[in-house]
């Protein structure tokens, strides 16, 4: 499974991609917002950090505003991906776009219909959102194990990013559930990388060897 980091904020991408462990980035209008910067200035210093897929999002509602945005944002760098939501113009906008060539995440899917229509609309990448499907109660993992059934009974060429993840276990059931993509707050990968017993083992190495003969 592909790691993707889901942020806007330079710093947390550079530190996790100093790990070796992140093969692309996910930003959304929420999340350059909190960074308070000019939305091109940082799509351009985040592909210097990561070279692989960085998706920017469109804020028109429109199929052809999205166009003439996506346009615009494709000159920053090879690597852009154009985030569209999933609606009718979204799809439309979907087609224009990946028939020039050009690759789009679908966003905001939360049913398996939504996912299929994305990927047959040509969405190189399609984002179901499992914690907000948590949030009212119902089981967003089990959208990702339908969509990722769905896809490989009829070998669906669009990869499948879990998004919205909000903890480590989502993580796991997203690589149980053969994601090809999770997209990860900063904070959840590094929670992902700890556990107790890793540091208590270092801990009494450390005092064992304090013992050892030198
Ligand atoms: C995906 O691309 C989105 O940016 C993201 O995963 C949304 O997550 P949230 O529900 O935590 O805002």
């Amino acid at each position: 499974m592909k790691y993707f980091i889901d942020t806007a904020n330079v710093e947390e991408i550079r530190k996790a991609a100093e790990l070796g462990i992140i093969d692309g980035v996910t930003t959304n209008p929420s999340l350059i917002a909190k960074e308070g910067r000019v939305f091109e200035e940082v799509i351009k210093e985040i592909t210097e950090i990561v070279d692989g897929p960085i998706s920017a999002e469109v804020v028109s509602l429109d199929a052809e505003g999205m166009v003439k945005e996506a346009d615009e944002l494709v000159k920053i760098h090879e690597n852009i991906v154009i985030k569209v939501p999933m609606t009718a113009e979204g799809l439309k906008a979907t087609s224009m776009l990946s028939s020039k060539g050009i690759k789009v995440n679908v966003t905001l899917i939360f049913s398996a219909t939504q996912a299929l229509a994305a990927a047959k609309a040509g969405a190189a990448f399609v984002s179901p959102f499992a914690g907000r499907l948590d949030d009212i109660g119902a089981d967003g993992m089990a959208l990702i194990e339908e969509i990722m059934y769905i896809f490989k009974s009829y070998g669906v060429r669009a990869e499948v990013i879990a998004a919205s993840i909000r903890n480590r276990n989502h993580l796991t059931q997203a690589a149980m559930a053969g994601a090809d993509i999770a997209t990860i707050p900063f904070k959840v990968i590094m929670d992902s990388l700890k556990h107790p017993l890793t540091d208590q083992g270092i801990e009494k190495f450390l005092k064992d060897w304090e013992g050892a003969k030198k």
